[in-house]
């Protein structure tokens, strides 16, 4: 599956439910996660991947076990506060610092329909809100410091330029 880059559209609309964990969710679950496995992420939400349905792939350790593909996440429960910077696939080689919560409990299902209650603090927290973020259409460039907005100006021009001329067939 290809990546979509800012500013592709497909990034700004909230994503839909899933009503039927059918095969072809399973499958496009499994593609995402060699998405994710190739580009050396930690996590993927569809709509990076031009879908626009509520789901997300995770594994924030590489290690390729455990639960790691979930269907319509939401966040439960979240509190307290970090600053830490952040990077998402879509916006190659921008970094940036954001106020994330820093515990959040998440309520999601696997592939199989079972409920899966998820408590996670430190790095998995973020993740889990970066990507939740993803299917609601927003983007960690809106909510960056100011600091870190105004460093990645130039980088987030470029990205602009270079969607405009791939869609104009310039390479
Ligand atoms: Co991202």
């Amino acid at each position: 599956m290809e990546i979509a880059v800012y500013p592709n559209p497909v990034l700004k609309i909230k994503a839909e439910p899933i009503e039927d964990i059918n095969n072809e969710i399973c499958q496009i679950a499994e593609e995402m996660l060699d998405t994710l496995y190739d580009a050396c992420g930690v996590g993927l939400a569809a709509p990076q991947v031009g879908l626009s349905i509520r789901l997300v792939v995770l594994d924030i350790t590489g290690e390729k076990t455990g639960e790691r593909v979930f269907i319509n996440p939401y966040i439960a429960e979240e509190r307290g506060e970090t600053l830490e910077e952040e990077g998402c696939l879509s916006f190659p080689d921008v970094l940036g610092k954001i106020i994330r919560s820093q515990y959040v409990k998440i309520i999601a299902y696997n592939l199989k329909g079972e409920k899966l209650e998820i408590e996670a603090e430190g790095l998995l927290s973020r993740a889990w809100q970066h990507e939740i973020d993803h299917l609601n259409g927003c983007l960690f460039i809106d909510k960056m410091t100011p600091a870190s907005t105004i460093a990645n100006k130039t980088k987030l021009k470029e990205l602009e330029q270079s969607y405009q001329n791939n869609k104009a067939g310039v390479s």
